[in-house]
């Protein structure tokens, strides 16, 4: 009796002990500062600061540039604002600002990539030996890559690489317009259902609201080829068409998002996924708003190239849309696919091969669709 009494006595010391020891939170590492990392770090920020589960410190990657003969770092920690990327809007001042890769990650537990796509291979690499067990991430990237068997995604780079589970967050979410607060939705892909909520409770806010999926390539693919398709509307504006032939570009496009991933995603392609804001949400903002709708219609009213464009429109902010044809056009190539494709096909040829932009209105005459 005596002996059972100690050995409970033992338990529920041992039990208040471990209730009042806090554990300390998941530290978090935003890899990237543009205008959506910036935005994305206004967000987590906050959060962090109501929940126990999280690091208050949250790390911020920056490709460091002069400013005015600052660096872009010191005037992030010192004014609490990008004022390159992201002019106007105060970050929280427990978001700080870190040049060198490996020191910014150092200790995370928490990855959030959010750099255009074209910079993540070197990346991973110089961040592989700091990764320690148990480390998740999630990718805010829209745009894929080309592997040996055709697609690969931005998150099979940073899994393969990194060794890590990877979720990604995609939606109809101009980065400025997130900043400013103003409502609208999002999609967070997850085959981890409990990772998928540890990203929700630090992304969502009253006017930035998330929906868990499953269906995690689907999510990721639509990001990347919306931008293809905004690049076309583009182009019907800068050739002075209306609104009804927007719409049959984004219908156009969207049916062709859908029988690129039925052909090239592994797992499940349900309609409904295209339903959530990843899909035809996002597609729609991006060929109304966005830079890569607003560039290609530069591109149609001038004779510059798009390089050209980016460079003078952008303010160093990247486009992902014609890199991104790029890709699939080779893809679609090696799958001998390309007729089957003929929106995506032909922002691939307008923007790279000197196709003139009013066959575009010629490739959307002549869809299969109408077949
Ligand atoms: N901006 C948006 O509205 C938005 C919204 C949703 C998703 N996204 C996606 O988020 C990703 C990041 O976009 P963004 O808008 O934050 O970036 P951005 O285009 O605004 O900025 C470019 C970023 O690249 C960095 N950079 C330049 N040269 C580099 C180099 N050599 N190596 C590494 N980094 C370099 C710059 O410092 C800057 O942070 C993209 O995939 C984009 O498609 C953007």
């Amino acid at each position: 009796m005596r002996k059972l009494l100690q050995t409970t006595i033992c338990s529920f010391r041992r039990a208040v002990a471990l209730s009042t020891f806090k554990m300390p939170g998941k530290k978090i590492c935003i890899v990237g500062s543009g205008n959506w990392g910036s935005s994305i770090a206004k967000i987590i920020g906050h959060n962090v600061k109501a929940s126990n589960r999280f690091d208050p410190i949250v790390n911020m990657w920056v490709y460091e540039e002069m400013i005015d003969g600052k660096k872009l770092t010191e005037i992030i920690n010192t004014e609490h604002e990008n004022v390159k990327y992201l002019p106007g809007h105060k970050l929280p001042r427990n978001v700080v600002a870190i040049p060198e890769i490996t020191e910014s990650v150092k200790g995370a537990k928490i990855l959030v990539f959010v750099i255009p796509h074209q910079f993540i291979n070197k990346l991973c690499d110089q961040i592989k030996p700091h990764i320690t067990e148990g480390t998740i991430g999630i990718s805010l990237i829209k745009g894929i890559d080309e592997g040996p068997e055709g697609l690969k995604l931005i998150s099979d780079v940073i899994r393969e690489k990194l060794e890590i589970e990877v979720s990604v967050l995609m939606g109809a979410n101009i980065a400025s317009e997130v900043a400013d607060e103003k409502f609208c939705e999002t999609t967070i892909g997850s085959t981890n259902e409990a990772n998928g909520l540890i990203f929700k409770e630090m992304l969502q806010t009253p006017n930035f609201r998330i929906t868990v999926v499953q269906e995690s390539d689907i999510v990721e693919l639509c990001g990347a080829l919306k931008n293809i398709v905004a690049v076309g509307a583009g182009f019907c504006d800068g050739l002075g068409f209306g609104d009804n032939t927007k719409a049959a570009v984004i219908r156009l496009g969207l049916m062709e998002m859908v029988a690129f991933a039925r052909l090239f995603c592994k797992g499940q392609v349900s309609s409904g996924t295209f339903l959530e804001s990843c899909g035809v949400a996002d597609l729609i903002t991006t060929c109304y708003g966005g830079r890569n709708r607003k560039v290609a219609e530069a591109f149609a009213k001038t004779s510059k190239s798009i390089v050209e464009l980016e460079a003078e429109m952008l303010n160093g902010q990247k486009l992902q849309g014609p890199q991104t044809s790029a890709e699939v056009y080779k893809i679609l190539q090696k799958r001998d696919m390309v007729s089957k494709f003929p929106l995506f096909a032909a922002v691939y040829q307008i923007c790279f091969e000197g196709k003139e932009v009013k066959e575009f209105i010629t490739c959307l005459q002549n869809h299969p669709e109408h077949m």
